[in-house]
């Protein structure tokens, strides 16, 4: 494979992975469709009840291999968590619509801002598209501490579009992310992860608005990425190990980032972190590596090869003093 092939790799795989879906249904799988489950498509009534009743209907199913289906329309959904675990091995999440996020920060309200769709303890999870993901963001933008420090009641924290956390054995394929208010997909505390064919989306001066961000999870995988956003297109977290990523495009945003890491003074273990095939342009940063001055731990066995740069301001760069305030810091 080659570099300039991302965007047919990307058309490619949606059109492969949608066949397989459809072809490999067993006479007896169970499929939930949350319109069945009372959903209403249109995007304007909040349908987060009918999900979560089509995910406890699919994910306590004595079938092998169910599948909730969200039809090709528009759905607005609240805040949600999905739990687990479910009952059979695996548990396919089928987005063929838009799923889209409350427009103001008031839907919120009460309930925890980091998120907006989380995945809590699911194995063998498969979200697969191709739907869009819309988080919405720009209410959440428009409040930012760090874009209106002198905003009274501004916000540090906004929600995480999709958030998997304690998970295994999972995939996210073909799906396309955009606006999300903060980060748009988090992977923590998870093994085992494939995310492939995503796009994801948003406007480069969106604040905090990382593509991927992968925390003390293992064994992740990411390839075909198109990833244009306000901060780093992936960023690697604290005890991680075994992430491969290739075949990713990114621009604009901040690069491939390893870190933040050993914020307040904590051990850290991030090793073996291979990128490769990844093409940066109108980034801020390519390569980056970043540890605060207070960290302890290591950073080892980490290659970036056949990396492309255009118009990069820092191509390659490792802080081992990072610092969050300029002069803040010893
Ligand atoms: C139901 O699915 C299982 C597993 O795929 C298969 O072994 C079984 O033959 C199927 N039963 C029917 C009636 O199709
Ligand atoms: C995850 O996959 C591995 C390798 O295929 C398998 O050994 C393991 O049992 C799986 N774990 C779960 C929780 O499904
Ligand atoms: C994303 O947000 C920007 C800025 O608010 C807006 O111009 C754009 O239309 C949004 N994209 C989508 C697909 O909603
Ligand atoms: C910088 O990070 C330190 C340590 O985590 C934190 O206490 C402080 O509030 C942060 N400052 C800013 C401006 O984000």
């Amino acid at each position: 494979m080659q570099g300039g092939h991302y965007f047919l790799l990307l058309l490619v795989g949606s059109l492969v992975s949608f066949s397989i879906a459809c072809s490999t249904e067993h006479a007896n799988q169970t499929t939930f469709d949350v319109g069945d489950y009372g959903a209403v498509s249109g995007g304007h009534i909040d349908d987060s009840e009918a999900f979560l009743k089509a995910w406890n209907a699919a994910c306590t199913s004595e079938t092998e291999n169910p599948t909730l289906i969200v039809p090709p329309k528009r759905f607005l959904l609240n805040p949600i968590v999905f739990s687990g675990p479910c009952r059979a091995k695996n548990i396919n999440f089928l987005i063929l619509g838009r799923l889209l996020a409350p427009d103001s920060p008031g839907a919120w309200k009460g309930l925890d801002p980091s998120q907006w769709l989380a995945f809590k303890g699911v194995s063998g999870l498969n979200i697969a598209g191709p739907g869009r993901i819309n988080g919405r963001g720009k209410a959440w933008w428009d409040q930012s501490c760090r874009d209106h420090p002198r905003l009274v009641g501004c916000s540090t924290l906004a929600p995480t579009a999709v958030k998997l956390v304690s998970c295994k054995n999972s995939s996210i394929s073909d799906i396309h992310f955009v606006n999300s208010s903060q980060t748009n997909l988090l992977i923590r505390e998870c093994d085992g992860i494939n995310i492939e064919n995503v796009l994801i989306e948003a406007p480069e001066r969106s604040p905090n608005t990382d593509g991927i961000h992968i925390s003390a999870s293992h064994n992740v995988v990411i390839t075909n990425a198109i990833i244009g956003t306000g901060d780093d297109c992936v960023s690697i977290g604290d005890h991680t190990s075994n992430i491969v990523i290739s075949y990713v495009k990114c621009g604009p945003g901040h690069g491939i980032s390893i870190g933040s890491l050993g914020r307040s003074g904590n051990f850290v273990q991030v090793e073996n972190i291979h990128v490769s095939k990844v093409n940066l342009q109108g980034t801020t940063n390519g390569a980056r590596i970043k540890t605060w001055q207070v960290g302890r731990g290591y950073v080892r066995r980490v290659s970036f090869e056949q990396i492309f740069f255009r118009s990069v301001k820092n191509p390659i760069i490792i802080d081992q003093n990072y610092c969050n305030k300029s002069g803040a810091c010893k």
